[in-house]
């Protein structure tokens, strides 16, 4: 005890003498002057009004008058509600701040002006984060990335960028990821392979793909805007984009895929001694002189020739066809429509070599929205290419939230929370819903209800004959709705 307050004492003393002798252990303050150091650490206050730190005095209890006139409270002059913001919170209509002077956080009798600081931009494109329905409750996992808020990888020559979505960013996007990449005319993304297995789909422009596998069996096709392609774990492949460039999203089963953690070729060149290529190749040194110095990942290419045919090499394995194929062409399958929008489902019925991948291309008209639902065995990652929409997950037992999407945005969603998709905007929204899954399934909670003995329905929830009659047996996908929320903020209608 003795001991450990003798040091504690030392300590004190060595800390005073830090504070009191600014140049304790420095050299004297004549090379202080000689250097230019006004203190021992750098500061120069002497010709500050005010030093860095203020006194003592300000501690606790001062007895000043409080001299601010600052107002927490925004006056109601000073800002709008929009239309259906008023509303009851538990009717939780999805209204939107794109025509409303300075947006507030407040949902019917809920929430309280907030004076800022604030992002006006953050608050417009989440009304429902800002302000949420009272439906929402406790933690619900993570389920919005927005690809504006990844980091861009700009290559040189305007050859192209990608940027990428995956656990890093979405701690709860453990099962996929997501990689959004741009391909100028004619640019390549390098020969490559990885561990993942690759999904991919043709947001713009057109791309020419090419792989061969373990079979020595050859790829090469030219796919259009809605196109798909998968690659397996390992099989080697490139993408060049045609004359008008190309945008495409790939998605990978493995939540922590980094697109800059691939195998490629210029590196593999690079990581062998040249002896060995020398040898692999049964070619002179000198054939090597002008291999990349770095790696390319995207580079700047040559046309390539218009008829893919002259791009197929047959191998001995032949040119992987029929089931075989590593594309489909999602943008020729006619759309199955629902009353709210339409509904295109490609998975390994109809595309046998992408095993796992799932899918379902979703299009919901203004006011329409995908209906209550949730996956069994896969959590759901998404992807909206066009239009506004608000999503609620439920996550067993007590959670959920409710968040806004818009074009750009990635979304998750774990297997068994249920979810729907409203369209709160003009247009359409356009929108993938990828799983892990042998097959594109779905539980609707309307058809569950339809499909239960109704007594046990009405026991339980005390819903109407008249609404469990009107439900129908199959699956909706997209439901129609009203535009004209107007009756229902003021608690009556139908949506
Ligand atoms: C690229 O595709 C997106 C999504 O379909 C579309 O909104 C956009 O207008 C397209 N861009 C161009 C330059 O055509
Ligand atoms: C990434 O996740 C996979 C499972 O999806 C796992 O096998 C692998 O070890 C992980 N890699 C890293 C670097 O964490
Ligand atoms: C192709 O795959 C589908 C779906 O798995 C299967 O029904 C069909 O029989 C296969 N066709 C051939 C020629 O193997
Ligand atoms: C919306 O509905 C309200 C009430 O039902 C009605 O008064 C109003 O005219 C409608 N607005 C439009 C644009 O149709």
């Amino acid at each position: 005890m003795v001991r450990q307050s003798m040091l504690r004492l030392c300590l004190h003393i060595s800390l005073l003498i830090g504070v009191f002798q600014p140049t304790y252990a420095l050299p004297h303050a004549s090379s202080s002057a000689l250097y230019g150091w006004a203190s021992a650490n750098g500061n120069d206050e002497s010709s500050q009004l005010a030093p860095l730190r203020g006194s003592s005095t300000l501690l606790g209890v001062v007895q000043d008058e409080l001299s601010s006139g600052n107002s927490a409270e925004v006056p109601q002059s000073a800002y709008e509600l929009a239309p259906g913001q008023a509303a009851d919170a538990d009717i939780g209509i999805p209204f939107t701040f794109k025509d409303t002077q300075n947006p507030q956080p407040i949902r019917g009798d809920l929430g309280s002006t907030d004076p800022g600081p604030r992002t006006y931009a953050y608050d417009r494109l989440n009304p429902n984060t800002f302000a949420p329905p009272s439906s929402d409750n406790g933690e619900v996992t993570q389920s919005k990335w927005p690809l504006g808020l990844s980091h861009n990888r700009i290559l040189p020559g305007h050859a192209g960028w990608s940027r990428q979505e995956n656990t890093d960013v979405l701690p709860g996007a453990t099962a996929m990821a997501g990689v959004d990449m741009k391909l100028a005319p004619w640019a390549y993304r390098e020969l490559h392979w990885h561990q993942a297995n690759e999904w991919g789909i043709v947001l713009n422009g057109s791309v020419r793909v090419q792989a061969m596998n373990e079979d020595g069996q050859t790829f090469t096709d030219d796919l259009d805007v809605g196109d798909v392609w998968y690659f397996p774990s390992g099989v080697p492949h490139s993408l060049q984009a045609l004359g008008l460039g190309s945008e495409f999203m790939l998605v990978f089963d493995q939540g922590n895929f980094s697109d800059g953690g691939t195998g490629l070729i210029t590196e593999m060149f690079l990581r062998n001694p040249k002896e060995v290529l020398s040898k692999n190749l049964q070619a002179p040194l000198e054939d090597f002189d002008e291999i990349p110095q770095d790696q390319l990942y995207i580079l700047n290419g040559t046309p390539a020739p218009k008829d893919v045919k002259e791009q197929t090499i047959p191998g001995p394995g032949g040119v992987a066809s029929g089931n075989d194929s590593y594309t489909y062409h999602l943008s020729k399958q006619a759309a199955y429509e629902t009353p709210g929008g339409s509904i295109k489902i490609i998975d390994p019925v109809n595309f046998p070599i992408a095993k796992m991948f799932s899918a379902a291309l979703v299009t919901i008209k203004p006011g329409a929205m995908r209906e209550i639902h949730w996956h069994g065995t896969s959590d759901e990652w998404g992807f909206f290419l066009a239009g506004n929409a608000r999503v609620s997950v439920y996550e067993a037992p007590t959670s959920g939230a409710t968040v806004d999407f818009s074009a750009g945005d990635i979304s998750y969603v774990k297997a068994t929370a249920s979810h729907y998709i409203e369209n709160t905007g003009d247009e359409d929204v356009v929108f993938l819903e990828m799983l892990q899954a042998p097959r594109f399934t779905d539980i609707s909670v309307a058809q569950w209800l339809k499909l239960t003995p109704k007594q046990i329905i009405k026991d339980t929830l005390h819903l109407p004959d008249r609404l469990l009659d009107n439900l129908s047996p199959n699956k909706q996908y997209v439901i129609q709705g009203n535009r004209n929320l107007t009756a229902l903020s003021s608690g009556s209608g139908i949506a």
